[in-house]
């Protein structure tokens, strides 16, 4: 019941050359992909030829930040109404390099969940532990505290209309990447705590897997049932590694 969604996130990388021959790639090799969404969240200047290039594919876009705030005196921001502009289905909120390196913390990326399903944008919802986190046993506290600032601020519902992704932090562009069995924990563990305030949507909610995820990885990951596709980074750039990834999905 819950169509795998697997979700390029091409970080800041990309050149006009580099961005039409990576969509060139991803079109022509989509014949592959059997059931699974497959997506793409270029940099922010790249997002209208983008649009031109996908409008009428099945392929989805979207961006890879967006600000809490509608419109107005906040330079250097973008928000979820000018995505939608660009035809964004989705948004990813509180990636961890945006929690690591830009200050974000859960009540930020909380209000981004929100301002994103306001203007009708899909927000993609990163959660994860870092390295430490999980070595001093706290993986699913901190992973709890991520999620409970959304359902505190928008309430359970929220999760009707987002998706989740687990990023445990130490297998972001690492090559290290959680074993099935550890990141079917989380995942379960995601799903459970949304759960306890509705079974129903916590049964829907897609919740991707991103860190470290290959073509050669991704089958066994993918086959855990409460993995329901990909945030994919460093593979995401080659449209052979990425096709690959969706295919398996
Ligand atoms: O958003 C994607 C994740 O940060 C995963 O990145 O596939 O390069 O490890 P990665």
């Amino acid at each position: 019941m819950r169509q795998p969604l697997v979700a390029g996130n091409w970080k800041m990388n990309g050149t006009r050359t580099a961005v039409a021959d990576l969509i060139g790639g991803i079109k022509a090799g989509l014949g592959g992909v059997e059931s699974a969404e497959v997506a793409v969240c270029p940099p922010f200047p790249y997002l209208a030829m983008v649009e031109d290039a996908l409008q009428g594919t099945p392929i989805a876009w979207g961006a890879q930040n967006l600000c809490t705030e509608v419109s107005g005196a906040f330079t250097g921001e973008v928000s979820a109404a000018m995505l939608r502009d660009f035809g964004c289905r989705y948004v990813i909120v509180g990636h961890s390099e945006r929690r690591q390196y830009y200050g974000e913390d859960n009540q930020i990326v909380a209000r981004k969940e929100a301002v994103a399903r306001q203007h009708h944008l899909v927000p993609i919802l990163c959660v994860g532990e870092t390295l430490a986190q999980r070595e001093a046993g706290i993986t699913e506290e901190v992973v709890a505290d991520q999620l409970d600032a959304v359902i505190e601020l928008s309430g359970v519902a929220a999760f009707a209309s987002t998706v989740v992704a687990y990023e445990p932090v130490w297998a972001i562009g690492t090559g290290l990447t959680a074993t099935p069995d550890q990141a079917q924990a989380v995942h379960a563990f995601i799903r459970g705590r949304i759960a306890e305030k509705d079974a129903a949507i916590a049964a829907g909610v897609r919740i991707l897997y991103g860190g470290s995820m290959k073509p050669d990885n991704a089958a066994e990951l993918l086959a855990q049932v409460d993995i329901d596709g990909g945030l994919i980074g460093g593979a995401s750039l080659k449209a052979a590694d990425f096709l690959g990834i969706c295919a398996a999905a």
